[in-house]
């Protein structure tokens, strides 16, 4: 048998639901706050994540499903959506559109990662991206979005950690001193820290083995080495989520594993799911357009893992019912009346009823033990003697009453079964 590929899942009938209800909260959720919906290619040239992502993180360096095409061009698989939005808005000339352009996607993304719960080679993420507001009233705006989709979801489990990481200004005077730090512990640190600590000592603060995550403990924090102006929009956005009455805590290890961010970063944990508990991650990115041939222009935005989300939301008890039954039911006996109930249900359905017949020729005991199982609302059963007669005995199964009804009568078919016509 072949089986899908490791690190894959397929979604049964049964799971749609919910993914299609997270789906909808969370696009409904980013209209309210003005964002439109962007899509883009699945593949893309190799070379914007490299330059996008950033060459020295574990996304580029080990993690890319990356290709050769029939004419020897690389092309990767998109392990996230940031830089195809920002390749996108260039390409397409959109970068002097009216300010903030605030754009989601909907999209899988790859990864070569390895699986466990949570985690996933090709995963699914709902992102928003804002350009051109470079104020921290767009931090807490873009922060406010993320908290909005997981309080509609009902996660109540879960707590926004929000960190700065400083701009080019202040950045490399911390990072040497990270370097300084780190580097007089280089002989415990683990062995993807020690290669980290030439290419990227920050990504060794959120190092989750126990020896690195003690030996950050100690380690100066990029907070208390921010510039007047990083300090600045730090303490404007923790006033505009007071404001907002969104409730964060400042946490100095969310360091974000992708090149880009500047200042602000933030991710939304949960940890009633396990290791791999940050169910949302994002920042503020204002060199990522430039780096990608644009002007220069401010940005900022999250992603959410869905599977994530959903873990999320059963570990809070908060995933609705969303199952979707049949109003109606049609129990056909014979050739002539299987017809006769094609045509009542193409009526019904034309008219938005969820409505269903008999296909399969089952017999009527195994019908209505099908309609049972399907959780029908209303059952019709049709014979002979009932279409020569034009009336039918329409069946409520949830408080096993009966009434009689007309067969050629849709609205009084539709009013029976709780339809307002
Ligand atoms: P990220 O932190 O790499 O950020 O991913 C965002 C979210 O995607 C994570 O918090 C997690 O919920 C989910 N995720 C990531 N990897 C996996 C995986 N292998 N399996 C399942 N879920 C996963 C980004 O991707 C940035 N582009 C976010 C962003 C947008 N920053 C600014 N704008």
């Amino acid at each position: 048998m072949i089986q899908k590929p490791r690190g894959t899942f397929d979604i049964m009938p049964e799971e749609t639901p919910l993914w299609q209800y997270i789906e909808a909260t969370a696009r409904n959720t980013a209209a309210l706050y003005g964002y439109k919906e962007i899509r883009t290619p699945t593949f893309e040239a190799t070379e914007l994540f490299q330059r996008g992502v950033g060459d020295t993180t574990d996304v580029v360096q080990k993690e890319m499903y990356t290709f050769t095409d029939r004419e020897n061009r690389s092309f990767t698989l998109r392990p996230e959506g940031t830089a195809s939005v920002a390749r996108a808005l260039i390409e397409n000339g959109r970068c002097s559109d009216t300010l903030p352009l605030k754009l989601y996607y909907m999209i899988n993304c790859f990864r070569y990662e390895k699986p466990q719960a949570g985690r996933s080679r090709e995963f699914y993420q709902f992102g928003v991206e804002m350009y051109g507001a470079a104020d921290a009233a767009a931090d807490a705006d873009t922060i406010g979005v993320a908290n909005s989709i997981i309080r509609n979801l009902g996660i109540t489990d879960v707590s926004l950690h929000i960190n700065s990481i400083g701009c080019p200004n202040c950045r490399p005077a911390y990072r040497l001193e990270l370097y300084n730090y780190f580097k007089a512990h280089e002989d415990e640190l683990c062995d993807t820290c020690k290669s980290r600590l030439e290419t990227n000592p920050l990504r060794i603060l959120d190092c989750k083995s126990p020896i690195c995550s003690k030996i950050g403990e100690g380690a100066p924090k990029s907070i208390d080495h921010l510039c007047p102006e990083c300090a600045d929009h730090m303490d404007k956005l923790k006033n505009h989520l007071d404001e907002m009455g969104i409730e964060y805590e400042i946490d100095t290890n969310i360091v974000r594993g992708l090149d880009y961010y500047t200042r602000t970063v933030f991710e939304f944990i949960c940890t009633a799911i396990g290791a791999q508990s940050t169910v949302c991650g994002g920042g503020r990115y204002d060199g990522l357009m430039k780096e990608l041939g644009g002007p220069q222009m401010p940005g900022i935005g999250f992603a959410m893992g869905i599977t994530r989300l959903i873990l999320a939301m059963k570990a809070c008890g908060s995933v609705p019912d969303t199952c979707n039954f049949p109003s109606l039911y049609i129990a056909p006996m014979g050739k002539a009346a299987q017809c006769k109930a094609s045509g009542i249900v193409s009526k019904l359905r034309s008219k938005g009823v969820y409505a269903e017949y008999d296909l399969v020729g089952r017999s009527l005991k195994a019908q209505m033990k099908y309609a049972d199982k399907t959780g029908a609302f209303f059952t019709l059963i049709i014979g002979d003697s009932e279409i020569e007669s034009g009336k039918a005995i329409l069946k409520n199964m949830k408080e096993s009453s009966q009434q009689e009804i007309d067969l050629n009568d849709i609205n009084a078919l539709m009013k029976a079964i709780g339809y307002e016509v």
